[in-house]
């Protein structure tokens, strides 16, 4: 059954319908929408497209370009900057903020990207993603690093797409998070998952556990009790998935609740955490408070850090309520000294959680 389905054009227009401010910010997610066309293209032919495999290049964060690093970039750059809608750019793969050619007109709005997210997944055909962020440009000139400084709460539009078995796009403009599936025979995005609600309650995380040794003590604490299951103090068994991918772990909470974490490392000062705050933290923090989770750095809302770098890289816990509310709680306890120090059992000290801390 075709008929009566809702297109991503004309949700998009029945969204600006009512607010005339979406109106060109539809226009930028709809060159978005093209961009994750294209992507999924490549992405989906695997081996058969040559476009698997390794550079000798490597991006601003030290890592090893892959070759679809690269392309999709490309993709993204090429399909968002003739418009008249952006301002400028900044992407994962881009050490500075990408300039609008001068043969186009510049607009309003700020992207932020980082076009393959989860990219040493590509090889084992597993699923990867792209991620961005839209901010209105205040200034009048070409918008400098400093422009894109601004905290995750004004973010116009966020949102991902998710290359997996099926092609998603999933968004808001502020009015809940919404789902749609890419339709390959007409090339229409569907609306197939509208207004996303995230389960307050849940009883499965996701962290990569091989990093425990260097956690601080609250998110040591949070897995031991979790990994305690029914014995333990939370007195029931929990799940745990890791698909190193954020996207797709994102999408899993968006679809049946669970907790994210991708926290800081102590032994490392420089590492404030994995995930870069203005293109991967910031615009899954909006699409998770709007279908009702929470997004949080341990230590406060995601959406109220005020960014200092265009790569900034931030401690991230998002997903249900509940669990991220007490995550934050096990912080706040372990920075006044409410908590005993926790030593872990990995060290073969008997865990001092036996008893939960009021
Ligand atoms: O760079 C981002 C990312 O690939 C995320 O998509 C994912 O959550 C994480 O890194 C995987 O980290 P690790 O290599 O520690 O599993």
């Amino acid at each position: 059954m075709r008929y009566g389905r809702t297109t991503l054009s004309k949700f998009l227009i029945e969204q600006a319908r009512g607010d005339a401010t979406l109106g060109d910010l539809a226009a930028l997610l709809i060159d978005v929408a093209a961009a994750v066309k294209s992507i999924s293209a490549m992405v989906s032919k695997g081996a058969l497209g040559g476009y698997l495999g390794s550079l000798e290049t490597q991006n601003v964060q030290g890592e090893t370009q892959k070759k679809l690093d690269v392309l999709t970039n490309e993709a993204v750059l090429s399909n968002c900057e003739w418009g008249g809608l952006v301002a400028g750019m900044v992407s994962e793969e881009l050490d500075q903020p990408y300039a609008i050619p001068s043969e186009y007109p510049r607009g309003g709005y700020l992207l932020a990207f980082d076009p393959l997210d989860g990219s040493s997944n590509i090889d084992v055909n597993v699923s990867v993603g792209t991620i961005f962020s839209v901010l209105r440009h205040s200034g009048s000139g070409a918008p400098e690093a400093q422009s894109f400084l601004r905290p995750g709460r004004e973010q116009l539009a966020a949102g991902y797409a998710l290359y997996g078995p099926s092609t998603m796009l999933v968004m808001s403009v502020g009015r809940g998070t919404h789902g749609f599936t890419l339709d390959r025979e007409t090339g229409n995005f569907i609306l197939t998952h509208p207004d996303l609600l995230i389960p307050a309650d849940t009883s499965e995380f996701a962290i990569n556990v091989s990093n425990e040794r260097f956690w601080e003590p609250p998110i040591q604490r949070y897995v031991t009790e979790c990994k305690a299951g029914r014995a333990g103090v939370r007195e029931r068994d929990f799940n745990m998935r890791w698909i190193a991918s954020m996207v797709a772990e994102v999408h899993r909470i968006l679809m049946r609740g669970g907790v994210f974490m991708y926290p800081r490392f102590t032994r490392d000062p420089v590492r404030s955490g994995r995930l870069r705050l203005l293109y991967e933290a910031n615009p899954m923090a909006l699409l998770i408070e709007q279908a009702g989770g929470a997004a949080s750095t341990g230590r406060g809302r995601m959406l109220e850090v005020e960014p200092e770098s265009i790569h900034q890289r931030v401690p991230v816990v998002l997903g249900s309520r509940h669990e991220v509310e007490r995550i934050e709680r096990y912080h706040q306890e372990f920075d006044c000294g409410a908590d005993q120090p926790y030593v872990s059992p990995l060290f073969n000290e008997r865990s001092l959680y036996r008893q939960e801390v009021s």
